[in-house]
């Protein structure tokens, strides 16, 4: 395998286990209307056989309009300490409701639960006056997962910076470029 994608897939593998680590979180990219929208959020999930890049959200938030009507998104991550960049462009499938949403949550602690009971939508304004009522958070809960086509890394901890395009066709033959920084 080449070097620097078994690095990538390294540093993806810590991000999920170690929620110190520089890769546990990324930024999301979306857009809707043609207007973007990026927004952090956590790596569940990193599977590099099935090329999928998993993470958990409110069913009733933004982002999820956003992925539900153009099905794609770039996916951003990077580390200050090993100064290397990895964007990936995925397609993108919502779960919530089946299999899949089920056993995710039935791996969640009581506090990652409670992050999905607010009976009013992620975003919603609210004044002190506004009374909290509860939902059934596993209702609200949903697995993104990002099936990604394309990665370009880029590491810049050398003088020269080394930035290459990893694609993957629909047969998943793997092409690798080098390209200018
Ligand atoms: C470090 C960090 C991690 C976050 N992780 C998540 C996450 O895993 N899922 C999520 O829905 N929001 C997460 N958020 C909040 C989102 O960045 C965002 O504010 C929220 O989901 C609303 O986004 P939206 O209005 O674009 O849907 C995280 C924020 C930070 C700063």
């Amino acid at each position: 395998m080449d070097v620097c994608l078994a690095k990538c897939y390294r540093d993806l593998t810590e991000g999920v286990s170690d929620y110190k680590s520089d890769w546990h979180q990324f930024a999301l990219s979306t857009t809707f209307g043609g207007v973007p929208s990026s927004r952090m959020v956590v790596l569940r999930e990193f599977n590099s056989e099935r090329r999928s890049i998993i993470f958990h959200t409110d069913a009733r938030s933004e982002k999820v309009n956003a992925l539900k009507e153009t099905k794609c998104a770039e996916l951003l991550f990077y580390s200050k300490a090993h100064k290397r960049q990895y964007r990936f462009k995925a397609v993108v499938h919502c779960h919530s409701g089946d299999r899949l949403a089920s056993y995710a949550y039935q791996t969640l602690s009581e506090k990652q639960r409670a992050l999905y009971a607010n009976s009013l939508r992620p975003g919603t304004p609210v004044s002190p006056n506004t009374e909290l009522t509860l939902d059934d958070p596993e209702s609200n809960f949903l697995v993104v997962v990002c099936n990604y086509n394309a990665l370009d890394y880029l590491d810049i901890s050398e003088a020269t910076p080394t930035r290459l395009c990893f694609s993957w066709d629909k047969s998943s033959v793997l092409k690798k470029i080098t390209l200018t920084p």
